[in-house]
């Protein structure tokens, strides 16, 4: 028994694809998306439907709009075709999924048939349930067959989540991260756009200021989950890395700034407040003197005006109410955290007719959000470079004393970060190259893939691709993903929301799967378009 047979190879055929005509009465049976079957030399062969349309016969041949009336209107026989493209996946021989594509490409009149359940569950099913993550599904003979992802290959070979605005990619970050940690893999989420604040139990958000700590206590409230806000802040020291990016000072000037800037840091001011104070000669301190009456007044100048910029920035105290903790070790603290799985969350105080009680409960923990939402570009990138930093020292650590562990970092907008020109790509490049061997793994989501830098999309060994139009961004892919084939581009552009390709190590084979959404994300526009129809009933 082949199976059931639904149609002909026709027009061209390679050892990548092929074409083929499906038999009208069973073009329920086939869509985008969906798996085929063909026999080549008596081993079944299997291939991903990647188009499928209909096309008229006859029209051209008749010319004349009387004619096709006729047609279509009095004999009423639709005369058409239902052709598509298919590409091929592997083979099964002996029982065993093969990744193969056939030797010699099959002739066009072969038959085509619908695989079995059984094989199916063999092409996309793993052995060890507990080693996997479901992304989503696909639909064959009205039957759901879920698709599955290897947790490892995910997290640790790097992964991409690419697509148009809108396409779901977010959606798609919130499972996978929902998977993950009731896998009790942690997380941490870079979130530009506040797009995950309310979508996870037992999170810690690191946020930047007490208003927004507020805020973001009140929005997990109202949704009646738990979760730890915590404000950071750098200590002004953080500056002297970072003088040339974030002050942008540069030539002559700079050795000037950069040599006052560091004599001032070295008497450890609170705040960049502070240090403009001190600019300011608003000082009694004789050290803070002695260094700005050795200096030109042009540096002086030159500094104050850069620290007028950083100055407001939240991460770094403002004024003296302005407090938070130490971000270095906030994000030390946290990460011990992540490794035991619990964090501290203090509860409210009580009071027993004699003293006040605190009592402080162990909460579950393994999602990380940072909330990028209120900071500048340039701190975000600043804030990401420290981070990743302290990140990958404490992994490596963990690992040369035996403790390895494992954590996966998703930054959203990642084309804000690992482009060419700027300076966090470095860290994100190194983490991307050598992060796997001290258990760190990227998810990196972007719309616009092909700003991302080269050597940092070559790293990346699993992709999940969802609608995909700029021929930029399918071609920079194609190029540095070895699992992407030019036959697949079709498909790409035609994805409806929520759709994907997957190619590469954590699935079995390719597939084209309906993802599950089953975490919400801020980023919907469900709530816009009540606001809209809300306006236009307005009187
Ligand atoms: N798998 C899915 N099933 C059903 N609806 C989905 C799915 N994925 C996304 N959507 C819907 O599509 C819309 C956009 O999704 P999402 O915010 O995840 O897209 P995005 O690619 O992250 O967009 P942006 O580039 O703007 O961040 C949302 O309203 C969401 O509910
Ligand atoms: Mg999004």
């Amino acid at each position: 028994m082949k199976g059931i047979e639904v149609g002909y190879i026709i027009k061209e055929a390679s050892p990548e694809h092929f074409y083929f005509v499906i038999d009208p009465s069973k073009r329920n049976l086939v869509s985008i998306g969906g798996i085929l079957k063909i026999y080549i030399d008596e081993i079944p062969y299997f291939a991903l439907i990647e188009d499928i349309s209909s096309v008229a016969m006859e029209e051209e041949r008749l010319f004349e709009y009387k004619a096709i009336e006729y047609l279509y209107g009095k004999l009423k026989k639709p005369q058409y075709m239902i052709c598509g493209k298919a590409i091929f996946i592997g083979c099964i021989r002996n029982g065993v999924v093969l990744s193969e594509k056939p030797q010699i490409p099959p002739l066009p009149g072969d038959r085509i048939y619908i695989p079995s359940e059984d094989e199916m569950e063999k092409l996309y099913s793993f052995e060890d349930k507990r080693l996997v993550v479901p992304i989503g599904k696909i639909n064959l003979l009205k039957k759901e067959y879920d698709i599955y992802l290897k947790i490892k290959e995910l997290v640790i070979r790097h992964t991409g989540i690419f697509g148009i605005t809108g396409s779901g990619k977010s959606t798609t970050v919130a499972h996978l991260v929902k998977e993950l940690t009731n896998k009790n893999i942690p997380v941490v989420i870079f979130d530009i756009h506040r797009d995950y604040i309310a979508s996870f139990d037992n999170v810690i958000i690191i946020t930047f200021d007490e208003k927004e700590k507020k805020f973001l206590e009140s929005v997990l409230s109202e949704r009646g989950l738990k979760g730890k806000v915590v404000v950071g802040k750098f200590k002004p020291r953080i500056l002297k890395d970072y003088v040339e990016e974030i002050l942008g000072v540069s030539g002559k000037q700079a050795v000037h700034v950069f040599k006052l800037l560091s004599k001032l840091l070295s008497l450890e001011p609170e705040t960049i407040r502070e240090l403009l104070d001190w600019l300011d000669e608003k000082t009694s301190n004789s050290k803070v003197n002695n260094i700005l009456r050795n200096t030109k007044e042009t540096t002086i100048e030159s500094l104050k005006a850069r620290l007028y910029r950083v100055s407001d920035w939240r991460l770094f105290r403002r004024n003296v109410e302005d407090s938070g903790e130490d971000l270095l070790y906030l994000m030390d603290k946290i990460m011990d955290d992540l490794r035991v799985g619990t964090t501290k969350m203090e509860e409210d105080f009580s009071f027993d007719g004699e003293e006040v009680i605190m009592k402080t409960v162990e909460s579950k923990v393994n999602v990380v959000i940072i909330d990028m939402y209120p900071l500048s570009i340039e701190e975000q990138r600043m804030l990401l470079d420290i981070l990743l930093e302290s990140v990958y020292t404490k992994y490596k650590r963990w690992k040369f004393e035996g403790n390895a562990d494992v954590l996966g970092i998703v930054i959203e907008e990642a084309h804000r970060f690992a482009s060419k020109d700027v300076k966090t790509s470095t860290k994100i490049s190194l983490i991307a190259r050598e992060g796997r061997k001290f258990g760190l793994g990227l998810i990196l989501v972007s719309q616009i893939p092909s700003k991302i830098q080269e050597d940092i999309i070559s790293q990346i060994n699993t992709f999940l691709l969802l609608k995909i139009i700029n021929p930029r961004d399918l071609e920079f892919i194609r190029k540095t993903c070895p699992y992407l084939s030019r036959e697949y581009f079709e498909a790409l552009t035609k994805l409806e929301t929520g759709k994907c390709l997957i190619v590469g190590l954590a699935a079995k084979n390719p597939a084209i799967v309906k993802i599950i959404k089953d975490v919400e994300v801020g980023g919907a526009e469900e709530d816009i378009e009540k606001r809209i129809i809300e306006r236009i009933s307005q009187p």
